[in-house]
């Protein structure tokens, strides 16, 4: 059986591309490869709680030494690893806010990259730092944008702080095989939006046989 788990990065519902887009993709992967179980984890609906003093503390700390307050500050990180760590594949599915993500999937990010669980840090290795301990598994990032360009080649390449850091991050934890798949001109409408929302639905429809 594959595990899919679903982050939903948008503070909007029913309105949002970005949602609906991860809902029909979802809805089709089930239709097409029928051994699979999906999980959803909501970040744009709820607020998720930032790291605090007390969770670097806990964190940094070995787990033996940990104090049942460190446990406690420590339980939805735990929670939030422990679902990443048991799917085979991860979708992210967010809009692009101020040329990165909404604060909810930065919050969920800074809940899941956590040292000695999903990568470790070998200061005394020069060559090889960094560690990452999530291997083995797919990335998708659906992605809904206001304006356009925002693609490798285009005139606002440059400002997409929001692909790179999802990219790096999750190349961090060792999600290196990862797919972006975006749609631009939500701000503009009519056919320039039409156009980039049906190419991204058939890029999804394409991925959804084999992801
Ligand atoms: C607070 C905020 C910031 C935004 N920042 C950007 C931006 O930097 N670049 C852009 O192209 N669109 C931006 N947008 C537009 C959204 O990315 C776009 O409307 C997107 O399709 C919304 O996704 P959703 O429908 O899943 O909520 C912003 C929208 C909001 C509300």
């Amino acid at each position: 059986m594959k595990r899919i788990l679903g982050i939903q990065g948008s503070p909007r519902g029913e309105r949002s591309h970005s949602r609906r887009l991860l809902d029909h993709f979802l809805q089709a992967l089930t239709a097409e490869q029928r051994d699979v179980e999906i999980s959803r984890r909501e970040v744009g609906r709820i607020t998720l709680p930032p790291v605090t003093e007390g969770w670097v503390a806990a964190a940094f700390s070995k787990p033996h030494e940990r104090t049942l307050a460190m446990h406690a500050d420590l339980a939805l990180s735990d929670e939030l690893v422990g679902e990443l760590l048991a799917t085979d594949r991860l979708v992210i599915a967010a809009p692009m806010y101020n040329f990165g993500v909404p604060s909810g999937v930065k919050a969920w990010i800074d809940q899941i990259v956590r040292i000695g669980r999903t990568f470790d840090f070998t200061p005394e290795d020069p060559v090889n730092q960094y560690k990452p301990r999530v291997l083995g598994k797919r990335g998708l990032i659906i992605t809904t944008r206001g304006d356009r360009g925002y693609g490798p080649e285009g005139v606002n390449a440059r400002l997409n702080h929001a692909d790179t850091h999802l990219r790096d991050v999750l190349g961090l934890i060792g999600i290196t095989d990862v797919e972006v798949v975006a749609v631009e001109n939500d701000e503009f409408g009519g056919m320039a939006f039409e156009d980039s929302y049906q190419a991204a639905q058939l890029r999804l429809a394409q991925l959804a046989v084999d992801f």
